[in-house]
């Protein structure tokens, strides 16, 4: 599992992040060790641990360190959720570890794309893994997009929720696979709640034969 924000340094204090709390890949994380399931959750910048000892907690900064975990530690995973709220865009140049001051006037900062992690462990991907990716969209579209990233991605699921979910405490989610929605929460749920309801979907998709 992958939580929480990236934060992509602008100079040695500063740098571009993004509101996710972390909580739901939290969440995933420990009802992931309530069902026995073997969990390492990489968590990004987040005030949030999973409460549940069993699961192997490691720390990542900005998308590149995601990227180089997710290298190190797909094989030999049944599932990757990949909740995680990764920058699409980090500054070109960051400015070392000092500090950019005003006194040098004007500063524009040149964004470069990220590398797309989640189209990259697909690439990686082991027979019988089950990749999950979430889709946090404007409401108006969500599906729409939802099926695109799924395409675009190469993954076996994607959680579409809409922008409402980042900070707060509930989600209301449709789940998407290749042939369209095969779930939906029905309204909003906790995202303890959630959590149960997602794992128990993952564990149906890591049942069935690839592609089924
Ligand atoms: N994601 C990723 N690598 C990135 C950006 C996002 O793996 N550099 C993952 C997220 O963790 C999420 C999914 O891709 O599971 C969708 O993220 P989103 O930002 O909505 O998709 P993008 O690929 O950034 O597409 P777009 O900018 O077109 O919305």
């Amino acid at each position: 599992m992958t939580a929480g924000p990236t934060h992509e340094p602008i100079d040695g204090i500063r740098y571009i992040g993004n509101r996710s709390s972390g909580r739901l890949g939290v969440e995933l994380a420990d009802e992931g060790a309530r069902r026995g399931w073997a969990v390492t959750l990489l968590l990004g910048p987040s005030a949030l641990t999973p409460s549940r000892p069993e699961v192997e907690l490691v720390r990542f900064g900005t998308a590149a360190e995601l990227g180089a975990l997710l290298r190190a530690r797909q094989a030999g995973c049944d599932a990757l959720v990949m909740a995680a709220a990764v920058a699409d865009y980090r500054p070109a140049q960051a400015a070392g570890g000092g500090k950019l001051r005003r006194g040098d006037g004007p500063l524009t900062l040149v964004l470069e794309p990220t590398e797309d992690l989640l189209a990259a462990c697909a690439t990686r991907r082991e027979p019988g893994q089950v990749l999950i990716g979430f889709a946090l969209e404007p409401r108006e579209g969500l599906l729409d997009s939802a099926r695109a990233k799924l395409s675009r991605k190469g993954v076996d699921l994607i959680v579409a929720n809409p922008l409402e979910t980042m900070e707060s405490g509930e989600i209301e989610a449709w789940l998407v696979g290749p042939r369209g929605v095969v779930a939906e929460t029905g309204g909003r749920l906790s995202k303890g709640a959630f959590a149960v309801w997602l794992l128990e979907r993952v564990e149906d998709a890591a049942a069935r034969p690839q592609g089924a």
